[in-house]
């Protein structure tokens, strides 16, 4: 596949829509309730909320509970889980509330969609989380099938995006697929590189996939968002605050974000083959499915 440069897309001055909100919905990324609520009272609106294993681990009842000696069995976390994002539920809009599945690099399809059954029923507006990896996608494919609306994490290369693509073909609601863009940052690659290929590899597409920028470090990594004009970013609310606090700024024509590492090169890809054709291999994937189960280890009792 012939590689180009990702400053081969659209680049465009977005302006706010006829609500006054920025071009992209806007996903708090965490897992405190009142967190959530603070940003809604701060903002006048929160779109949606993405959580994960290790923001759950962080939860200041959750923490409190460990750090006094209480671990939880694995029934107790999903309860805790389950308390979260019912309280998390009300305070969002349409794009709903992604909770993902604890999943390890041996933990089955099977086992995958069994927990994400579960967890699709805790409340009304449930997105589940996968991992894109082919058990991910497997289990992907089948809660579309079932009606079970998904959000597949740990995205990071566009191979994962179009088998994404590939294994949800026919879902009725929207999917979500999330590039991590700080966290190949962290690795000395332009994170943003991903999500603009992504971009442009979507355009034509059917649009059943949308784009939900993840990872977000900074002010920089969210106005590069609303510049390419992705549908769903999920930011901290630390940036969310930052971004308030300067009045809430969009990318004027003049703003030129600075890349922050090597570029990753546009692929050309034919998105209308079977997902299992694509390599969805990516190193940053299988760790961050292994820091998600450290952590969440790390708030379980002992098994005796
Ligand atoms: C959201 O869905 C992701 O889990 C989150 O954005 C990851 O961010 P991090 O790379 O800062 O942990």
């Amino acid at each position: 596949m012939a590689g180009e440069s990702a400053s081969d897309t659209r680049d465009h001055a977005p302006t706010q829509n006829a609500m006054g909100r920025p071009p992209s919905k806007i996903f708090v990324d965490g897992g405190d309730p009142q967190e959530t609520n603070r940003i809604k009272q701060l903002l006048g609106f929160v779109d949606g909320q993405t959580t994960n294993p290790s923001l759950i681990a962080k939860n200041p009842e959750v923490r409190e509970l460990v750090s006094s000696g209480h671990t939880l069995t694995e029934e107790e976390e999903a309860a805790e889980y389950r308390t979260i994002v019912q309280a998390i539920s009300p305070l969002v809009g349409d794009g709903g509330v992604s909770i993902e599945v604890f999943a390890d690099l041996n933990t089955t399809a099977d086992h995958m969609l069994r927990q994400g059954r579960e967890m699709f029923s805790w409340i009304p507006n449930a997105y589940i989380k996968y991992p894109c990896t082919a058990e991910g996608l497997k289990a992907a494919h089948r809660s579309v099938a079932e009606g079970i609306r998904v959000n597949m994490t740990l995205c990071f290369s566009q191979n994962q995006a179009a088998a994404v693509y590939a294994a949800t073909k026919g879902s009725r609601a929207p999917v979500y697929v999330s590039p991590f863009i700080g966290r190949l940052d962290d690795i000395g690659q332009n994170g943003v590189d991903l999500l603009k290929n992504i971009e442009r590899m979507l355009a034509t597409s059917d649009r059943h996939v949308l784009v939900l920028a993840a990872s977000i470090r900074n002010l920089q990594h969210l106005l590069y968002c609303f510049q390419l004009g992705v549908d769903l970013v999920t930011v901290p609310a630390k940036v969310l605050e930052e971004w308030a606090g300067q009045g809430r700024p969009l990318p004027d024509e003049s703003f030129e974000y600075k890349p922050v590492g090597t570029p990753i090169l546009y692929e050309k890809t034919n998105l209308q083959q079977p997902w299992e054709n694509f390599d969805i291999e990516h190193e940053l994937t299988r760790k961050g499915i292994q820091k998600f189960v450290s952590d969440y280890r790390a708030t379980l009792r002992e098994a005796s």
